[in-house]
């Protein structure tokens, strides 16, 4: 059986991790990954408070098993400054707003009211008048709920925990922080994480620059043993497994292979979309949270390069494209937004339990690791 240092540290079975990916990572789905012996994470980006309480509880209510955590903690936004010193983005967004609208009326779109947007994007009612999502206030908030529930782990997807890290220790939460660059990992290693998530280019979501194959060694190397390095980006299936396995990390942190299951929290169009996409059905855009995110390709993004206006910064860029991705989810139009995916999308032939898709990694992995091991060196 495959068993790492990740497996102790996590008490988990496989050294699987389901990505913590916004709103596609439910309860349903976490507790499915736990139960068949990875990792559960919640995608928890986008839950507001209430939610998230409401999310962490449901999950306990479906599985005994350990779970994880994940939401943004972008210093740029917590700083507050991603407008400082440049135009207003505050003042831009009248402009990007009718820049949506257009858009939506070229598409044959209705624009959603505020309690049909919600519904679309399942926001609970009682977040309704919370602070603005992916704002500061936002993120704070969901951390006093990560501590209050004592969760078994937590993960920062963007930014550094550092500035919780004494009460979430305090917690026993183990702290994983997900890291696009070897600057990022030394950061996050001197905070005190107890793992290093190396996620590349070719992952689906906010990505780093560099490509899944080059910065796994060198953010295994960057943190010089001190703490274990999961693999993550278009790690689709065993084989991938094993081969970040051989780069050195010690698990893997795996999102798009997870989409196209019965438990994901995307609609039956966007999982069609995943199943007719193949290796070449992804792009790179700011145009949906503001920061570089590689998604299913889609009319949205297209959109803002073919005008060539520059998005807005995180998070006034989301209050523009929730409108568009609302509405393209209530028509069933995921040609207009099929949702964030990574390069291994080619993988996917079937939308399936997400049982089944741990212990086909888990398989994959251990025959490409005996494979391997056969093969005569010097
Ligand atoms: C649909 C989707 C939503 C995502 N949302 C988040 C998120 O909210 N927080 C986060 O840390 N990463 C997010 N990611 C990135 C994943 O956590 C993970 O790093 C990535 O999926 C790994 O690459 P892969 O998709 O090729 O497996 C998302 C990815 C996808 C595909």
């Amino acid at each position: 059986m495959l068993h790492t240092r990740i497996c102790d540290i996590l008490g988990i079975r496989h050294p699987i991790l389901l990505a913590g990916m916004g709103r596609a990572s439910t309860p349903e789905l976490a507790a499915a990954v736990s139960n068949a012996g990875g990792l559960g994470v919640l995608g928890a980006a986008a839950c507001g408070p209430n939610q998230l309480r409401e999310w962490i509880r449901r999950t306990r209510a479906l599985t005994d098993r350990s779970f994880g955590v994940d939401t943004l903690l972008p210093a740029s936004v917590r700083r507050a400054g991603a407008n400082a010193g440049g135009p207003s983005a505050e003042e831009m967004l009248p402009q990007h707003r009718r820049f949506a609208r257009d858009f939506l009326a070229s598409e044959g779109l209705p624009e959603l009211d505020a309690a049909a947007l919600d519904e679309q994007l399942n926001r609970h009612p009682a977040d309704r008048d919370g602070p603005r999502p992916l704002s500061r206030e936002f993120f704070e908030a969901q951390m006093e709920v990560v501590i209050d529930e004592r969760v078994p782990v937590y993960a920062a997807g963007l930014g550094n925990p550092g500035p919780w890290m004494e009460r979430l220790k305090a917690n026993g939460t183990v702290v994983l922080a997900v890291v696009g660059t070897t600057r990022h990992a030394a950061q996050v290693v001197r905070s005190g994480v107890d793992v290093v998530v190396a996620q590349g280019h070719d992952g689906g979501g906010h990505n780093s620059p560099v490509g899944t194959m080059a910065l796994i060694p060198q953010v295994v190397d960057a943190v010089e043993g001190r703490v274990p390095v999961v693999g993550a980006g278009g790690i689709g299936d065993g084989r991938g497994v094993a081969a970040a396995l051989m780069l050195g990390a010690e698990g893997a942190w795996i999102g798009t292979a997870f989409l196209a299951t019965d438990e994901a929290g995307i609609s039956g169009p966007q999982k069609q979309a995943l199943v007719d996409g193949g290796d070449e059905g992804t792009t790179v855009s700011r145009s949906v949270t503001g920061k570089p995110a590689r998604m299913v390709k889609n009319r949205w993004a297209a959109a803002y390069a073919e005008a060539g206006v520059e998005p807005l910064p995180m998070p006034y860029q989301g209050i523009v494209s929730s409108q568009v991705t609302a509405a393209a989810l209530a028509a069933g139009r995921a040609d207009v937004w099929g949702g964030f995916a990574g390069q291994g999308l080619g993988m996917i032939r079937a939308v399936r339990p997400a049982a089944a898709v741990v212990q086909e990694i888990i398989e994959g992995a251990e025959r490409a690791l005996r494979r391997a091991g056969s093969w005569q060196v010097g």
